[in-house]
């Protein structure tokens, strides 16, 4: 089906707006972050992330539609993040689509944030149905058996902290700066990884489920015993800390992949921009001849492009949020997205 979407992502630090052709094209993806606003603070003020919203999303928009080289009129729905995430933030995003929805008479599609990374790896290549997905985020860390567009079945998650706040903690605790994750993987590139020993958090079980709070804690007693002196210490920590962190994650996802007999794995997710896990992923998997595929860094980390995507499906399927759809903070397993279908123009 021909279509022009319009998609908007707004639900943690970053503004972002897409326009996707026909499911496939990515016409724009512009994203802008706010990560430098709250460095200072060392993590998002949901206060200060809403305000800052509603000052970049229709510029951010605007700049979108003409990258896209698209008329507003000639869009065919507008396509919006709901949850889970930051309730001041999504409202900002969602509140706007709706505005843009209304006022050109479009279907609105609302999607759900981690369902777009865990769907997100179709922008590059289309997978074969069902695969599993490893969306690791600042605030998820998830392993999901996804079905089809609209069924993804939750088979591990964490129990504590996610694997981006394990980076993120951690980088805290070493005193790098806000966003944490990518200063760790940075350093780490000149470190030995296998200099300190921290622990593989829940490898022992059998569960898929993961806890990364232990992991927080051990690097805390580490420095209170240990003072990090010199850049090649401070590189080493980083390195052994990140190991522990991917092959926690890449282990994991193995199993899952044998015990569901399923060969096509996905990685998705701002975590999954690490370098380290997508280099021993990759490497990994292989060696178990299986299919791993992992987006481009641009479509890991927060973007609409991935919205658009996802909803691309729904709006296929004639399937459209009503004008009154709310945003909702964690994210539920099973909801609806609005009573009433309406056809598409
Ligand atoms: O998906 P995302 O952009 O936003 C959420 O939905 O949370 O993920 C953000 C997380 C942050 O914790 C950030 O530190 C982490 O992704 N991250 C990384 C890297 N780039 C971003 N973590 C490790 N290595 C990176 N290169
Ligand atoms: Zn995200």
């Amino acid at each position: 089906m021909s279509s022009l979407i319009l998609s908007i992502e707004s639900s943690c630090d970053e503004t972002s707006a897409s326009v996707i052709k026909d499911g496939f094209e990515i016409l724009s993806n512009v994203v802008s972050s706010q990560a430098d606003i709250h460095k200072k603070y060392g993590g998002v003020v949901p206060e200060i992330a809403s305000r800052k919203h509603v000052e970049a999303i229709i510029p951010i928009i605007n700049e979108s539609v003409e990258e896209s080289g698209v008329k507003l009129n000639e869009l065919n729905a507008i396509a919006v993040t709901n949850g889970p995430g930051l309730i001041g933030s999504l409202m900002v995003g969602l509140s706007t689509a709706k505005s843009v929805a209304f006022s050109l008479d479009v279907p609105l599609i609302a999607v759900d944030h981690i369902e777009a990374h865990a769907y997100s790896v179709n922008i590059e290549n289309e997978l074969t149905l069902p695969y599993i997905a490893l969306v690791v985020s600042g605030g998820h860390t998830s392993l999901y058996k996804v079905n089809s567009y609209k069924s993804f079945e939750l088979i591990g998650n964490t129990r504590d902290d996610a694997a981006g706040e394990a980076f993120d903690k951690g980088a805290k605790l070493l005193g790098l700066d806000y966003p944490g994750g990518i200063q760790i993987d940075k350093l780490s590139r000149n470190g030995n990884k296998k200099k300190y020993d921290f622990p593989r958090p829940f490898l022992k079980t059998d569960s898929f489920d993961f806890s990364f709070s232990g992991l927080k804690t051990s690097l805390l007693h580490f420095l209170k015993k240990n003072e990090i002196s010199g850049d090649q210490m401070l590189s080493d920590v980083c390195a052994s800390y990140q190991e522990a962190i991917a092959e926690t994650l890449i282990e994991k996802t193995l199993r899952a992949s044998e015990e569901f007999g399923i060969s096509t794995v996905a990685f998705a997710g701002g975590v999954a921009a690490n370098s380290r896990i997508r280099g021993l992923g990759m490497e990994k998997f292989d060696e178990n001849n299986i299919d791993l595929f992992i987006p481009h860094i641009k479509y890991c980390t927060d973007n609409a492009a991935m919205i658009g995507k996802l909803a691309y499906k729904y709006f296929e399927n004639n399937e459209f949020s009503d004008l009154d759809v709310d945003v909702y903070s964690t994210k539920r397993n099973s909801y609806t997205r609005g009573k009433g279908f309406k056809e598409a123009k």
